[in-house]
């Protein structure tokens, strides 16, 4: 009998991850469920039971470097070979700069979506790399391509994702490993309550629905392609809007929706 294919998804017990996780479980594969939040994942598990996927969860504060060489300790002792590493996990975090946001705050965001993002791939992408085979799909976000005032640390943490995913892309591109890139726009997630962002007009509007944000990225991932956007709104935002304006132009554009007190 075959044996299933392996998926590890981080961020995988809310919004894009847990969706993810549910149609990775359809579509036949096990899982290994990742996020802080151990009573968070056992429900994830819970919910993904009807799908006979084998499902195990980890535990772990991926923005602590400790935390992610005893994932790939454990993963390694118990002898499982990863066949999707799906780079998920990631926060925001809104407010001035200057005057509002806390620094630790800010540096914990750059440990997650930064140091998290290029020590997972060290480990996890450098095994796939010397078995040739494996795919890989990167969480960013069209923040990444304009500069998100409010938001400045996080817009900036994905256009670091962005550079680094075409960077290696193409340094793997001879071997077997293939990576895809996601783009979501806003989405209907815990993302911006977290980030402290209730009271912008981002934060309050109508989103992406996540589940249709993940479905694209489980096609694309599925099809080989090099990125998708999380719905066509956003591939509308990120490949004509963004296109035709200076960063500065950008900039001010987006400080309509996420200034704080921006909601209506
Ligand atoms: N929602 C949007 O509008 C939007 C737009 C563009 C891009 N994105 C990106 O999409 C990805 C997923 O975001 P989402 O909207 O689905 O957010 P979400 O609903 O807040 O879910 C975040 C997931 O990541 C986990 N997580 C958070 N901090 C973690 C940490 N330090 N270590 C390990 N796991 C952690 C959370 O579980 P615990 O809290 O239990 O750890 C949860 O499972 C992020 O990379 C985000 O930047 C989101």
């Amino acid at each position: 009998m075959k044996k299933s294919k392996l998926a590890l998804i981080t961020g995988a017990s809310n919004g894009i991850g847990y969706e993810l996780s549910k149609i990775f479980a359809r579509n036949g594969y096990d899982l290994i469920l990742v996020a802080r939040g151990e009573t968070k994942l056992k429900e994830t598990k819970e919910h993904l039971a009807e799908y006979n996927s084998e499902i195990s969860i980890y535990p772990a504060d991926l923005s602590k470097y400790d935390e992610i060489i005893n994932l790939k300790k454990w993963v390694d002792q118990n002898q499982m070979k990863i066949d999707v590493l799906v780079l998920n996990a990631g926060r925001g975090l809104g407010g001035s700069f200057i005057n509002s946001t806390d620094l630790e705050e800010e540096l914990n965001l750059i440990r997650l979506n930064i140091d998290s993002i290029v020590h997972m791939s060290k480990l996890f992408i450098g095994d796939m790399v010397d078995r040739n085979e494996g795919k890989v799909l990167m969480t960013s976000s069209i923040s990444g391509i304009e500069p998100i005032p409010f938001e400045a640390v996080y817009g900036a943490s994905k256009a670091f994702v962005n550079s680094f995913f075409f960077a290696l892309r193409n340094e793997i591109s001879t071997t077997n490993v293939r990576m895809t890139l996601l783009l979501p726009g806003a989405t209907e997630t815990n993302f911006f309550d977290n980030a402290g962002q209730s009271d912008t007009k981002v934060g309050s509007m109508d989103k992406d629905d996540p589940k249709e944000v993940a479905e694209r990225a489980y096609y694309a991932l599925d099809s080989n392609h090099e990125f998708v956007y999380g719905s066509d709104d956003a591939e509308y935002e990120g490949e004509v809007l963004n296109r035709a304006l200076s960063s500065s132009h950008k900039a001010q554009k987006h400080r309509k929706i996420s200034e704080p007190g921006s909601a209506e």
